[in-house]
């Protein structure tokens, strides 16, 4: 399996992306950090807590990271993951007790810890941990496997007509993680707007019948009803888990090569991932976006993971 972090704000979309991590075979979760994003620092590492009672996941390190992104104000999600970041499901104290780490220092020392080359990044939330980390370390480059973000899109746009809320947040920190000079896969919104929560796909997860899997029911309910009122959207996007579903099988969620860089100067543009592909990618272009989501297999990964995770 491939070794893992996970960095994110859950966040019902994080949420689904931290059970299918830890229900699938062929990743390995080596920790998880959490980022100021769909809300407050503070709520987004209570409910990765919060998921990790749900789903029984001991033994993975859980740490807090920034509070805020590097330059701009915090802002945060509430129309689309409510006051809690995770409104829907009834959130249990949790049991499991923070790594005292800051998630910088967790990132650095997992990647470091382990076999150059095999440890990969993947960041579903604004990109400030990671961006410090690199930072920080600046060996992380060559010593990451690869990072497989949620963020940006090619030719789509979420929180502004062109940008997407991981890029936006924090467009200074996402721009210094598209140029360190690592592997960066970036799955985006062209793929995860076909990555819907269905009426079939909810019953396929109902279907499973477990704790974890009700868990998932709820937090698609109170999804369904957030994306239409806010984004219009019928059935929801549950973004995040395409970027692990990418790292499990790159044929589910298919990623091709082409030069992308993170505006960070434009009036209008503010946060565009842009993407060139005029031409195939330059020798030793570093980035890729995700262009093609199977749907099928995708929600086949999901549920398959659920049940593995089964009762815990
Ligand atoms: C991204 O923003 C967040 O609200 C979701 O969790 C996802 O990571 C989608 O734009
Ligand atoms: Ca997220």
């Amino acid at each position: 399996p491939e070794k893992i972090i996970i960095d994110c704000d859950p966040g019902h979309d994080d949420a689904v992306a931290i059970l299918l991590a830890h229900g699938s075979p062929h990743v390995e979760l080596l920790a998880v950090t959490t980022v100021v994003g769909n809300q407050t620092l503070e709520k987004v590492t209570r409910n990765a807590l919060v998921v990790a009672r749900v789903a029984g996941i001991t033994g993975v390190p859980f740490a807090a990271g920034a509070d805020r992104p590097l330059l701009r104000e915090v802002q945060t999600a509430p129309d689309v993951h409510g006051e809690t970041g995770m409104d829907g499901p009834e959130l249990v104290e949790p049991d499991l007790e923070l790594d005292p780490r800051h998630a910088v220092d967790l990132i650095i020392d997992t990647v470091m810890a382990h076999e150059p080359g095999t440890v990969t990044l993947v960041p579903t939330g604004g990109l400030t941990n990671i961006a410090l980390a690199v930072r920080r370390e600046p060996r992380l480059v060559e010593r990451v496997n690869r990072v497989v973000l949620m963020g940006g899109g090619v030719a789509v746009g979420n929180w502004s007509p062109v940008a997407e809320f991981n890029i936006v947040i924090d467009p200074e920190a996402a721009a210094i993680v598209f140029s360190a000079g690592w592997d960066v896969t970036m799955v985006g919104l062209d793929v995860t707007h076909q990555a819907l929560a269905t009426p079939d796909v909810v019953e396929r997860v109902a279907r499973v019948g477990t704790g974890p899997a009700r868990f998932v029911g709820e937090l698609f309910e109170h999804f369904t009803r957030a994306y239409r009122d806010a984004q219009g959207f019928e059935h929801p996007p549950v973004h995040d888990p395409c970027a692990v579903a990418h790292v499990i099988d790159p044929t589910v969620v298919r990623a091709v090569r082409m030069p992308i860089v993170v505006e960070t100067t434009g009036t209008h543009t503010l946060g565009m991932t842009v993407a060139d592909r005029r031409a195939p990618a330059p020798p030793g272009c570093a980035t890729s976006a995700a262009v093609e989501l199977d749907r099928e297999r995708f929600w086949d990964l999901v549920v398959d993971a659920l049940e593995r995770i089964g009762e815990p």
